[in-house]
C-alpha cells in the first residue's frame, strides 16, 4: 500500500470511530425529517459556466493545435510562427494584406524565397499554443489555404517589381510534418499538391506510428523547396475530436466536463460577452458559418480570439453532453463604461438577439436565420428554454440596465412568450423570470453566509447562482500567490456553499461554478482559481472539481428537511450540512463540511419507524495541508475516498474528521 492509499484508509477508518477529544466538543445532533414536504430540483440545477478567458477554447477546449492560424493576432507580425533558412539560401517571411482570402481574413503569410540551397528546404514553423501535442497512432487532419505567386501578382504585392532576374513562380508542392521543437524527431508527414496561382484548399492527414511517445515540445512544419513566393490563409491542425465532430472539442477535457454530469452550460459569459468595447462584444453573427468568415476578434481578456469556437459550437458542446443551453445575449453594455441607453439606438442590439433566437430556434425551411442555421450544419432547431439579458449589469454605472432589461424583455417575450429571461442584477422595469447572483469569497465567508438563501422571500425570481468560487486572494491579481486552480481549502469552502445552495433547491433553478478551465502555462491565464487545468498535452481535476463531483453524483430528486442543534455558535466553526434524496431508489445522502482542526462527532437522527439498511457508503474529501494542489505532475494528490460504516440506523452517530467533506449515502430498509 502506498503513503497516499494507507493515509486515506486511516482516513477512512477514522470516519466509523469516535474520538478522543482534547476539550468539550459540541455535540452535534442533524435531525432529518423524511415526512416533511421535500424541495424538488429542478432539471437544470447543476450546470457549467463558460466564456474565453485563460484559454478556455483558443489553446484549451478547442481542439485547433494552430495558433494565430489566420495570422490576426498581430497585424504586422506573424506572431507563433517562425522561419528557418538554411545556409545558401534566402527567404523571409512577412504579414500580408495584399491577397485576402475573404474580406474576414484580410491578411495571409507571404514566404519570399529568391534562393533556395540544394536538399535544404525553408521551413516555416507553429509551436502552437504552448507546444503540439503528438500522440502514437493517432490521425491529425490538416486543413489550409495556400497560392503561389503569379504572373501579376508580383507586380501588384510591389515587393519583388522589377528584380533581375524576375522571381519564378511558385508551382512547387509544399511539405507538411510534425517535429519535435528540436527537429530531431519527425513524427509524420505529407505533401500538399503543386501550389498554383491561386488560393486553393490543401487537406491532409498526418499519422504518427505506434512507437511515438506522446510528448508537447513539438512543431508543425510547412517545408518549400523552390524559389518564388506563395501565401497561406488559415492553417488548421486537429487531432481526433470528442464523438469525431468536426471543429470540434479536445477529448480529454470533455470527459472531465461529463463526468460532472452537468445539465446545463451558461454561456458565452462572463465579461467575454460584453467585451472591453462594444466592438468587442459576442457578435455571434461574426462567430458562425465557414472558418473563412470568421474574423476573430479581441477578447476582453487580454488575447485575440480566433472564433472558431462559435455559437454553433456552443450548441454542440450542449449536444455532446446533454446540456441544456443557457444563452446569454449581449445587453448593450461593454465593460468600459459603454452602455447603449434604451432607446432607438438599442433596437439593433435587440434584433441581433431576436435574431440569435431564430437562428437557434427557428424552423430550417420557414425563417430566415433558421435556414441559415441549417446551411450551417444543424437543420433540426436547438431547444431554449433560459435565455440571460447581460452580464453582470451592477459594474454599469450609468445605472441604465432596467430601461436596458425591459426593451429586451418586451420584445423576447413578445415573440417567444414560453422563453424564461434572466435577469443580472434586480430590475423593476419588469419582473424578470430569474435573477443572476454571483459570489467570489474566501472560505470562511461562504461558511458564514451558509444561510444566505434560507430567508429569501420564495414569491420573487427564481434564483441563478450563475457564479460562483471559493477564491484565494485577488482572483485577477497577476501577484496573487494562489494557485490557478483551487487548492484543498477552497474545495472546502465550495462544498459549505453547495451545501448552502443545495438545502434551497426550491429557490435556486440553476447554479455554476466559474471559471470553468485554465490552460495552466505561466501568461496563458487571467484569472484565478479554475476548476479544471491542463496544458497542451494533459490536463487535471482540482479538489474543488472533485467536491462539484461528489455533489453532482449524490443529489436525487429531492431536499429533505433537516435541522442541525447543537452546533457551536461561531459562524464560522459550524458544520455545514445538506440532506437530499433519491426516491426512486430509497438513498438518502448526507453531505457534511467540517473547516475545523478538529473532527466532530454528528448524531444523525431520522426519527422512529424509519429503517436503514446498517451498512453504508462513505466518501471522504481530505488534505492534511490545505494549500494542496491538484497538478499536471500530481493529478491526483487530493481525491475522494470511499469507505463503508456498519452501524447506520434511523438514530447513530458518525465522525466527521478534521477539515474534511464528508458524504455518506444511507440506504432505506
Ligand atoms: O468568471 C470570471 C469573471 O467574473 C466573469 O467573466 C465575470 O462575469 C465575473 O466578474
Amino acid at each position: 500500500m502506498n503513503r497516499s492509499v494507507a493515509k486515506y484508509v486511516l482516513m477512512a477508518l477514522l470516519a466509523s470511530f469516535s474520538t478522543v477529544y482534547a476539550g468539550n466538543p459540541p455535540v452535534t445532533e442533524l435531525q432529518i425529517d423524511l415526512k416533511a414536504p421535500a424541495k424538488l430540483f429542478a432539471p437544470t440545477y447543476a450546470g457549467l459556466m463558460t466564456e474565453e478567458i485563460n484559454h478556455s477554447y483558443d489553446g484549451g477546449l478547442y481542439a485547433e493545435l494552430i495558433r494565430n492560424r489566420v495570422f490576426r493576432d498581430n497585424e504586422t507580425n506573424a506572431d507563433g510562427w517562425s522561419i528557418s533558412v538554411p545556409t545558401n539560401a534566402r527567404a523571409t517571411m512577412s504579414v500580408t494584406r495584399d491577397f485576402p482570402l475573404t474580406d474576414k481574413l484580410p491578411n495571409s503569410l507571404q514566404v519570399d524565397i529568391s534562393k533556395v540551397a540544394t536538399n535544404h528546404p525553408i521551413l516555416i514553423s507553429n509551436a502552437g499554443y504552448w507546444g503540439i501535442p503528438v500522440q502514437p497512432d493517432t490521425i491529425y487532419k490538416v486543413v489550409f489555404w495556400a497560392k503561389g505567386n503569379n504572373e501579376w501578382s508580383s507586380k501588384w504585392n510591389g515587393k519583388h517589381e522589377g528584380t533581375n532576374p524576375p522571381l519564378p513562380l511558385f508551382r512547387s508542392p509544399l511539405g507538411i510534418s510534425l517535429k519535435s521543437a528540436d527537429g530531431a524527431k519527425v513524427y509524420a508527414t505529407s505533401e500538399s499538391p503543386a501550389l498554383t496561382g491561386e488560393w486553393q484548399k490543401i487537406e491532409l492527414t498526418l499519422k504518427t506510428g505506434h512507437d511515438v511517445i506522446a510528448s508537447k515540445e513539438n512543431q508543425f512544419v510547412i517545408s518549400a523547396a523552390a524559389p518564388g513566393f506563395f501565401n497561406l490563409s488559415l492553417v488548421s491542425l486537429f487531432p481526433p475530436t470528442y464523438k469525431d465532430r468536426p471543429n470540434g472539442t479536445r477529448t480529454d477535457l470533455m470527459e472531465k466536463l461529463a463526468d460532472l454530469h452537468p445539465q446545463f452550460l451558461r454561456f458565452p459569459g462572463g465579461n467575454y460577452l460584453e467585451g472591453d468595447n462594444l466592438w468587442e462584444r459576442f457578435d455571434w453573427k461574426q462567430m458562425r458559418g465557414p472558418l473563412e468568415f470568421r474574423p476573430g476578434h479581441q477578447c476582453c481578456w487580454h488575447y485575440r480570439s480566433s472564433d472558431g469556437f462559435g455559437l454553433l459550437e456552443f450548441m454542440g458542446w450542449c449536444e455532446d453532453l446533454g446540456m441544456e443551453p443557457v444563452l446569454a445575449v449581449f445587453a448593450g453594455y461593454s465593460m468600459h463604461q459603454q452602455p447603449v441607453c434604451a432607446g432607438p439606438l438599442l433596437d439593433s442590439y435587440v434584433q441581433d438577439a431576436l435574431d440569435e433566437i431564430e437562428y437557434l430556434t427557428g424552423d430550417a425551411k420557414s425563417s430566415h436565420w433558421g435556414a441559415l442555421r441549417a446551411k450551417d450544419g444543424h437543420p433540426e432547431p436547438f431547444k431554449l428554454k433560459y435565455i440571460e439579458i447581460g452580464n453582470e449589469d451592477m459594474f454599469d454605472k450609468s445605472k441604465s440596465y432596467d430601461g436596458r432589461f425591459a426593451q429586451f424583455y418586451d420584445a423576447i417575450k413578445a415573440k417567444y412568450p414560453e422563453l424564461q429571461l434572466i435577469a443580472t442584477i434586480p430590475v423593476k422595469s419588469r419582473k424578470p423570470d430569474v435573477v443572476d447572483d454571483h459570489f467570489y469569497r474566501k472560505p470562511d465567508a461562504f461558511v458564514k453566509d451558509f444561510h444566505h438563501y434560507d430567508h429569501v422571500d420564495r414569491n420573487g425570481p427564481k434564483i441563478f447562482v450563475g457564479e460562483w468560487a471559493t477564491t484565494g486572494l485577488d482572483p485577477w491579481s497577476k501577484q496573487s500567490k494562489s494557485s490557478t486552480t483551487p487548492n484543498f481549502s477552497q474545495a472546502l469552502g465550495d462544498a459549505a456553499w453547495m451545501c448552502a445552495m443545495e438545502r434551497n433547491a426550491d429557490l435556486i433553478v440553476m447554479q455554476c461554478y466559474a471559471p470553468l478551465l485554465v490552460n495552466v502555462n505561466p501568461d496563458a491565464s487571467q484569472w484565478k482559481p479554475n476548476l479544471i487545468g491542463y496544458d497542451a498535452l494533459s490536463s487535471f481535476v482540482s479538489p474543488a472539481w472533485h467536491a462539484q463531483a461528489l455533489f453532482n453524483t449524490h443529489r436525487g430528486d429531492s431536499v429533505a428537511a433537516a435541522n442541525l442543534t447543537g452546533e457551536s455558535s461561531a459562524p464560522d466553526q459550524q458544520l455545514c450540512y445538506s440532506v437530499t434524496r433519491d426516491t426512486a431508489k430509497g438513498l438518502i445522502y448526507i453531505k457534511l463540511v467540517n473547516v475545523q482542526k478538529v473532527p466532530r462527532e454528528v448524531k444523525i437522527n431520522l426519527g422512529e419507524g424509519v429503517g436503514i439498511e446498517p451498512e453504508a457508503e462513505t466518501i471522504i474529501l481530505h488534505a492534511d495541508n490545505p494549500d494542496q494542489l491538484n497538478s499536471i505532475e500530481k493529478p491526483n494528490a487530493v481525491v475522494p475516498v470511499k469507505g463503508t460504516i456498519h452501524n447506520a440506523s434511523s438514530d447513530f452517530s458518525v465522525n466527521v474528521p478534521a477539515n474534511a467533506l464528508m458524504l455518506l449515502t444511507l440506504r432505506l430498509k
